[in-house]
């Protein structure tokens, strides 16, 4: 029997469940790849931890070079995060000649068109599933699966602590620190909740989506991120009485003009499955010319679901490790010479429908001014609200859905509606998102 010898850095969540799947189903994925997948060596800080989980069948070191320097290793997963040592382990593990399995999203969206370079450099798999969307196969689906079509846009819910508190905050009418501590108790942040609360979370996974789907560079720096720390209740009440839910979404669309890279709260309609994914759960819409759109559900954390997409990875190198670097899928799905440096747009330059709050003194002609200046500038309205001002108050909510137009155009308007003087404060603005075609 041939044997893939694993090398494991770091056996904290994902690590453990990485273990424990690979020896439970040890039998079916032998079954599955002719190989016996092995974990020779685990490197982990914590050692009781470690030989805890490995129950003594692995050996055991604190050092983590030692095993990207151990010839004995024939793939490296590397589950210890973040982007510095983890940059350093897997570009000298490359270099030693190892292929690699990473769960660290951080990593690619940063680092990741160096990875690649120094990997087809020394003809190794660098493999990469499971640092989006967890146990969910969209990886896999975008390099392979959806490789007829020429991908047209990627929107996704790729964040499952924010999906959890925008659940919450709309199920419960809580305000958002209210539900951000549970998020963190439940184990779903990351280390920094921040880079889950601002997007940052987000943004890393749809710059390795967006890099698959439309063959071009990493570029997590262009990215446009807006997190969720500012939405407001109300704006969650209002959009569900027009028939939307509020969703952090990482949307990536491809047009003549350049590549819209961008993770914003959007309005999606809720009539659209997307906008009843729930809880924690992750879910990516890809448009294919050919396919539509389709949609992908699951975990998108958590020990053995992202174990799933880790262990999946180590079968593919498992079958591929013999076969010829040109006969492999490539790294970002495209032919390495053939990956084009697309621009990405500035979010001025997105178009986009838009959902817009405002508080306006309850006197007639107010509405009236409102609607000149968005009519002057071409923007067509959809729907409106407009609530009664609660007893004792001469302010009134009015909330306005747009039509599409770009945002330049939308931010010039809200500007001008802003300096009338029956508006009070500042406008809200979300992006919305029709998701069906
Ligand atoms: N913090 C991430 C999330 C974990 O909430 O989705 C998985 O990347």
């Amino acid at each position: 029997m041939k044997k893939l010898n694993v090398g494991l850095l770091g056996i904290g969540t994902v690590g453990g469940g990485t273990y424990h799947v690979l020896t439970r189903n040890a039998e079916e994925i032998t079954r599955r790849t002719g190989v016996e997948i092995v974990v020779t060596q685990v490197a982990d800080r914590n050692i009781d931890h470690a030989t805890m989980v490995t129950n003594g069948n692995s050996a055991l070191t604190t050092d983590a070079f030692a095993i990207v320097n151990n010839p004995e290793i024939d793939v490296v997963v590397e589950l210890i995060g973040g982007y510095t040592l983890s940059k350093e382990l897997v570009l000298k593990a490359i270099e030693n000649g190892k292929h690699v399995v990473t769960a660290n999203k951080a990593l690619i969206a940063l680092h990741g068109n160096e990875i690649f370079s120094a990997a087809q450099k020394a003809g190794v798999i660098v493999a990469f599933e499971a640092a989006v969307a967890g146990g969910i196969p969209i990886i896999k689906a975008l390099r392979e699966g959806l490789g007829a079509n020429k991908i047209e846009w990627v929107a996704g819910i790729i964040n499952g602590t924010t999906n959890f508190i925008l659940t919450e905050m709309r199920e419960k009418g809580l305000a958002f620190a209210d539900v951000l501590g549970e998020a963190q108790r439940l184990g779903y942040a990351e280390a920094d909740p921040t880079f889950d609360v601002e997007g940052i979370d987000a943004a890393h996974k749809l710059t390795i989506m967006s890099a698959i789907a439309f063959g071009m560079p990493m570029k997590f720096e262009q990215a446009y991120t807006e997190g969720i720390t500012k939405l407001q209740q109300a704006d969650i009440k209002y959009a569900e009485e027009l028939g939307y839910r509020v969703k952090l979404l990482g949307i990536s669309k491809r047009s003549d003009a350049g590549v819209e890279l961008r993770v914003h709260p959007t309005l999606i309609s809720e009539k659209r499955l997307i906008a009843n994914v729930n809880g924690a759960m992750n879910a990516v819409v890809v448009k294919g010319d050919a396919v539509g759109p389709t949609l992908y559900y699951g975990a998108g954390a958590g020990a053995e679901p992202t174990a799933s997409a880790v262990v999946a990875d180590l079968m593919d190198v498992a079958r591929l490790q013999n076969v010829p670097f040109e006969s492999r899928v490539p790294y970002l799905a495209f032919q390495t010479d053939s990956i084009v440096d697309l621009p990405i747009l500035p979010i001025a330059e997105i178009a986009s429908a838009y959902y817009l709050r405002m508080r306006g003194n309850d006197k007639p002609g107010v509405l009236a001014g409102v609607t000149k200046i968005l009519a002057d500038r071409n923007i067509s309205i959809d729907a409106m609200l407009q609530k009664e001002p609660d007893d004792n108050e001469t302010e009134a909510d009015i909330v306005i859905l747009t039509h599409m137009t770009i945002e330049k155009n939308m931010d010039a308007a809200i500007a001008e509606i802003e300096s009338l003087a029956a508006i009070v404060g500042k406008l809200v603005k979300i992006r919305m998102e029709e998701l069906g075609k």
